[in-house]
Formats: structure tokens, C-alpha cells, sequence
């Protein structure tokens, strides 16, 4: 089977014209908005757009607004040839990859701010960071204009800032969230965890560990959820984690912090291994017969 290279498009206007061709062709499409560095996380959700029959277009956007002055927007890995290729390989058809300048040109002045749902969580810890992420997927989605949009469940938080900003600005584009793909040993896949040296990696598979027994010991009601979470927390720090931003159960809609399992609800932890920050969560439900 021969492999098409994708054409890579820079500018909105060669978006648009590409865009309008299909449409008038009756294409549907799907969206997977990326920050390059793909891996098989990323291209899980490209292969979801391409079995519900949709022409897939990734977006390639190291975004700046959504790095703090401190984070990693210089050092994020950034290789997009590597990215096509991959993307090539799974049968995608279209990368979105615009310039700074063509994203955000002089006298740029609007953005997208989602209250509540960024109260908590990763919401205090960087802060600008959600406004970033809603600014440019909405400019995204209005560029695409997709049928659906694919995001990883992993970035949990994220997932539910888009859902939401896309429902109030009647963005008509479905929102997919797609479980996080992982590592033989649990670690979710990340773009970051390429940062890890051959000991924090080793570490880091304490992590998804800790937090499938601490989510069988809520589901099970072994103690309170403070205590548990309590317990976690000191677990990895123990195993050389730190600082460890958050260990908590919310709600999985309202991402609000919760004591009991009323409503689903999910484990969310935030820790830096080294120089490394890694975010993950879990459903809290008993697991599949
Ligand atoms: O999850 C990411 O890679 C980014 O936050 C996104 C959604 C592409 C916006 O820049």
C-alpha cells in the first residue's frame, strides 16, 4: 500500500479553499488538534475521525498563550516532518500547521475565557493556561469548521473547558473525548514524557499504579476520601515526586471536588517528576465484567 503525503497548509485562506472543496464534495471531517510531537495517543483519535468515514485534518500549533513565562514553550519538542510522516502512515489527509503570525497576526485582541470548570484542578497552577487552550481551539474550529473534533481524554480538564466553549459560542462542531492511550506499565501517553531520564521514567509507573488503588479503595469505601488522597499523596512523594500539585476526586462533569461517588466522578493528580510535570486522571467505576 503506498503512503500519500499529506498536504501541510499555512495559511487561512488555503484552509478555507481546501475546506470549501470538500464540503462542496459532501466530505465530512474531523479535527484533531494537536501540538505536534504526535504519538499513538494522537493518532488513536486520528483513527477515530477515519473510521467514522471523515476526512481527517490534524492541526500542528505549539500555541504560546497557553505557556506560562516559566513553562516549556521554548524546549517543547517540535518536529513536524516526523509528525506528517506518522500521520501519512495511518491514512490522514490534511495538515493545518499556521505560523505564529498567521495564528495570532498584529493587533490581535480577543480571547476566550471559561469561568468555573478552570476554578480548580490545573486552573490556579497556570494560570493564563485555559485561556490560551479556549482561545486557540475555538480559532480552530472556526478555521476547520469540523463535523467532529477529537480530543484525549488524558487532558481531562481541557476536554471539558472545549465542551463547554464550543456549546455557549454554538460552535456546531461535535466534541469527542477518546480514553487515554498508555504505556505497557500504565503511564499515560504524553508528549512531556519524553523529558523523563531512564530513572524518573522507571518512577513514573508508580503513578498510574497508585492511582488504580486509590480509586479501587474509594470505589470500595475503604475510608474517607481525604485519607486516601492523603495517603496517595504521600506515596509519591515518598517515590521522589514533587511538588505534587493536586490529588483529588470530582465530579466528572463540573470537575468540582467530591466525598462521595453520588455522581461519576474521577481521580485527578498533577505532580512533577523532576523538571517533568505530569497530569493524569481515572474514572472512579467499578471496572468491566
Ligand atoms: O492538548 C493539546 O495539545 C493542546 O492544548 C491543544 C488542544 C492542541 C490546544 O493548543
Amino acid at each position: 500500500m503506498s503512503i500519500v503525503a499529506p498536504p501541510i497548509l499555512r495559511t487561512v485562506a488555503d484552509l478555507r479553499d481546501r475546506i470549501a472543496q470538500w464540503r462542496r464534495e459532501g466530505a465530512r471531517i474531523g479535527l484533531i488538534p494537536t501540538m505536534g510531537a504526535l504519538h499513538e495517543g494522537h493518532l488513536t483519535l486520528v483513527r477515530r475521525a477515519l473510521e467514522a468515514g471523515e476526512c481527517a485534518v490534524v492541526s500542528i500549533f505549539v500555541n504560546p498563550t497557553q505557556f506560562g513565562p516559566n513553562e516549556d514553550f521554548g524546549a517543547y519538542p517540535r518536529r513536524e516532518a516526523d509528525d506528517v510522516a506518522k500521520f501519512a502512515a495511518v491514512g490522514g489527509h490534511l495538515v493545518w500547521a499556521p505560523t505564529v503570525d498567521a495564528m495570532y497576526p498584529g493587533g490581535f485582541a480577543t480571547h476566550v475565557a471559561v469561568s468555573g470548570l478552570t476554578d480548580g484542578l490545573c486552573g490556579p497552577f497556570r494560570p493564563g493556561h485555559f485561556q490560551g487552550v479556549a482561545t486557540v481551539v475555538a480559532k480552530l474550529l472556526l478555521q476547520v469548521l469540523p463535523d467532529r473534533a477529537y480530543f484525549g481524554q488524558k487532558d481531562y480538564q481541557q476536554l471539558q473547558v472545549v465542551r463547554r466553549m464550543a456549546c455557549d459560542l454554538d460552535i456546531p462542531t461535535r466534541i469527542v473525548g477518546v480514553p487515554t492511550v498508555r504505556e505497557a506499565d500504565g503511564l499515560a501517553l504524553s508528549s512531556r514524557n519524553i523529558y523523563l531520564s531512564t530513572d524518573e521514567r522507571q518512577a513514573a509507573s508508580l503513578l498510574p499504579q497508585v492511582m488504580q488503588e486509590t480509586a479501587a479503595a474509594a470505589l470500595a469505601g475503604h475510608a474517607p476520601f481525604a485519607e486516601l488522597l492523603e495517603s496517595a499523596r504521600a506515596r509519591l512523594a515518598a517515590a521522589g515526586f514533587g511538588p505534587i500539585d493536586y490529588v483529588a476526586i470530582c465530579d466528572a462533569e463540573r470537575l468540582e471536588p467530591v466525598e462521595d461517588l453520588a455522581r461519576p466522578a474521577r481521580l485527578f493528580v498533577a505532580a512533577r517528576l523532576g523538571k517533568t510535570r505530569l497530569i493524569d486522571n481515572i474514572p472512579i467505576e467499578a471496572p468491566a465484567p
